[in-house]
């Protein structure tokens, strides 16, 4: 036979061998290996380029090259269109009975839990809910609420300054100058709010929080009055059975001002919780009420102090890293 013979005997048998291809793909690496493997057609197809003529020989190796190189690119199409129907069959063999995987529902942070909860308790005692300006200027942050610029809670270490006079708000107070700059006593009002302070970050501080302030002016508001709603709070934000107490603090907008701890029977002491007082003559002063008729009680209370109490966490960070295993307990 010569070369050409044997091209043209080759060429019958691939043409069959493809119409009756394959689709496994084991019988494909089979028939890869008839033609093209090392002890292929192919490779006998280049074992009678020894018997040509020198003569000869260059041109039945480049008529093989061409003859090769023309079969593989038809085998190869051949086998990327099997491969791809098997890969429907694997689609079509899909076992829709076996169990899905898990879809993680998402949860309301913790912070937002406690704060919904809270606002919804002096909701139910006729407060309504108000809201402030983060950023502030001194006047509202410190000097209507009767912090003098000597004040330690105006020092640059714990105070965010935007610019000479303008602050990031370091509590939920300046809240109530703005409501009682706006309208007439009497107001009843809770204002929840993001806080901060430049104080060093670590497990018990943060350098942004959140507030809940409580502002309730009117004529004949008493210490018993603060006392009376606080009381009421407690018990139900922490639990009737807790225990609480009014211990003497100092707030420039409060005279008298308090600090109210709740009993913590794991910790096996006192733990504050809010600070609060009678809102200062001085203030209402600033804001034009006449203080000879109109008292007032103020509270302010963290948020995250609160949560951390109510759910034994011990790390202020925990709220602010959005660690799932963190937060999908709640
Ligand atoms: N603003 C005070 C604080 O951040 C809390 C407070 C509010 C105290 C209202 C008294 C009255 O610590």
């Amino acid at each position: 036979m010569t070369i050409n013979e044997s091209i043209a005997s080759v060429r019958k048998s691939f043409r069959a061998d493809l119409d009756s291809f394959p689709s496994d793909q084991r019988e494909i690496e089979l028939l890869r290996s008839k033609y093209f493997g090392r002890k292929g057609l192919f490779a006998g197809l280049y074992k009678k380029l020894a018997v040509v003529s020198n003569k000869e020989k260059p041109k039945s190796g480049q008529a093989i090259n061409a003859f090769k190189i023309e079969l593989q690119s038809e085998f190869e199409e051949k086998a990327s269109l099997i491969s791809g129907d098997n890969k429907d069959t694997d689609e079509q063999s899909l076992d829709l009975s076996l169990p899905g995987f898990p879809i993680t529902n998402g949860s309301i942070h913790p912070l937002q839990q406690t704060l919904d909860e809270i606002k919804n308790i002096f909701k139910s005692v006729g407060f309504k809910v108000a809201y402030g300006p983060e950023i502030e200027d001194d006047y509202h942050n410190f000097e209507a609420l009767n912090i003098p610029k000597h004040h330690p809670a105006r020092d640059m270490q714990d105070t965010f300054f935007v610019e000479n006079d303008v602050v990031l708000r370091t509590h939920t107070s300046n809240v109530q100058i703005h409501l009682m700059e706006e309208q007439e006593p009497p107001l009843r009002y809770i204002v929840p709010g993001r806080v901060y302070r430049n104080e060093a970050v670590s497990y018990k501080s943060y350098c942004l929080f959140h507030q809940i302030e409580g502002l309730y002016v009117d004529k004949n508001v008493s210490m018993a009055d603060l006392k009376g709603i606080l009381n009421y709070f407690v018990k139900r934000f922490f639990g009737e059975g807790t225990t609480m107490r009014f211990r003497p603090s100092f707030f420039p907008f409060t005279e008298p001002s308090a600090e109210v701890d709740i009993w913590d029977d794991k910790r096996g002491k006192w733990m504050e919780i809010l600070g609060c007082g009678m809102v200062d003559p001085n203030v209402f002063d600033n804001v034009g009420y006449d203080s000879s008729i109109w008292h007032g009680y103020a509270f302010g209370m963290g948020i995250e102090r609160m949560t951390m109490l109510k759910y034994g966490i011990d790390d202020i960070r925990l709220f602010y890293q959005n660690d799932v295993r963190f937060l999908e307990q709640f």
